[in-house]
């Protein structure tokens, strides 16, 4: 009786503080640029694969229904991992998001972070995290970053990416509140978004020129628990990186009403003296980054903000770990 082979693996999604936007040329889903994150303890993507050679295809879910571009990424990660092991089976993959799916609070990240450690897992595969981090990432640019806690630099490295811890949670525990202002999926994903960008926004080659500079200031701030250089620096890089999206053929915009009304919220706030600055993603969500004393207010205030239907409170968060090997 062939073996069946599974594994349940946690990741938590991540929020670059320094973004990536736009991929280099080649195979293997490469950025065009570093990225500095920090990962989201309070949210949590759980995904169990199970190889069985009963299947005929890969069968993927996440939370009920998988589009056909997740399926196929899923599985050419599978695929991967299959011939690193030398077992044929296809799997069946079940992958669970306790927030919302595909609206700016990187599911992919955390979903393909879970994927290649739950699979590893099941197939019994000890691999480097350098190799984890590179299956990850061809998965979704932005995955490598969940597999570590705290805060997290992507880089490029030759024709590759390396992937490090920077801080862990504790060593700066600051807290992030997520001022959802729109349920339900982005218009355009990342992917195709950036090539767009990349072939039309004439402001494109300015990001790309200027990011390795946010980087290393981005990395100095953190390593140095300089919050009011972090706030000034991400809040920059991400309405750099908005401005590329907003001036890409067809326009990229991806805010409602309730994105503009919380970010200026957060604004008012550190004016007043709050330590709090905002970030977003390709998605309407405004993700409040403040130290922890700071959360109370800023969650009050954002519950309070026009627009703004839900708000989520997280503190940072730990690696991509596996809960249960074996069958
Ligand atoms: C705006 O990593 O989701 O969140 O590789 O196509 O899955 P794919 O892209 P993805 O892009 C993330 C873009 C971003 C910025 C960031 O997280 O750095």
């Amino acid at each position: 009786m062939p073996e069946i082979l599974a594994a349940t693996a946690v990741a938590h999604p991540n929020v670059a503080l320094i973004k990536y936007w736009g991929k280099r040329p080649g195979p293997g889903n490469l950025p065009a640029t570093g990225s500095l994150s920090i990962v989201l303890g309070g949210l949590a993507t759980t995904t169990t694969v199970t190889f069985d050679p009963a299947l005929a295809a890969d069968e993927v879910s996440v939370n009920g229904a998988a589009d056909a571009d997740t399926a196929q990424r899923v599985s050419a990660c599978l695929d991967e991992l299959r011939g690193l092991a030398g077992n044929p089976a296809r799997a069946r993959v079940d992958s669970r998001n306790d927030f919302p799916t595909g609206a700016g609070l990187a599911s992919s990240a955390s979903g393909f972070a879970a994927l290649v450690v739950a699979g590893a897992g099941a197939l019994g595969l000890r691999l480097p995290e350098a190799r984890l981090a590179d299956l990850a990432r061809r998965g979704s640019g932005s995955a490598p970053r969940s597999l570590y806690g705290g805060f997290a630099l992507l880089r490029n490295a030759g024709d590759g990416t390396t992937c490090e811890p920077v801080a862990d949670p504790a060593d700066w525990p600051l807290e992030v509140v997520v001022a959802v202002t729109t349920r339900g999926p982005k218009p355009v994903g990342s992917r195709n978004g950036m090539a767009q960008s990349e072939l039309t926004s004439p402001y494109y080659p300015a990001w790309i020129a200027t990011h390795p500079a946010d980087l290393d200031a981005g990395l100095a701030a953190v390593r140095g628990r300089d919050f009011a250089a972090l706030a000034e620096l991400a809040e920059h890089n991400c309405l750099k990186m908005h401005a590329v999206m907003m001036t890409t053929r067809p326009p990229l915009i991806y805010w409602s009403p309730g994105t503009l009304a919380a970010l200026q919220a957060v604004r008012e706030l550190r004016a007043g003296g709050v330590p709090v600055f905002f970030t977003i993603d390709a998605g309407p969500q405004v993700k409040a980054v403040c130290l922890p004393g700071a959360a109370d207010r800023v969650a009050a205030a954002l519950a309070a903000t026009s627009g703004v239907i839900d708000v989520l409170r997280s503190p940072l968060g730990g690696a991509a770990r596996l809960l249960s090997p074996g069958a």
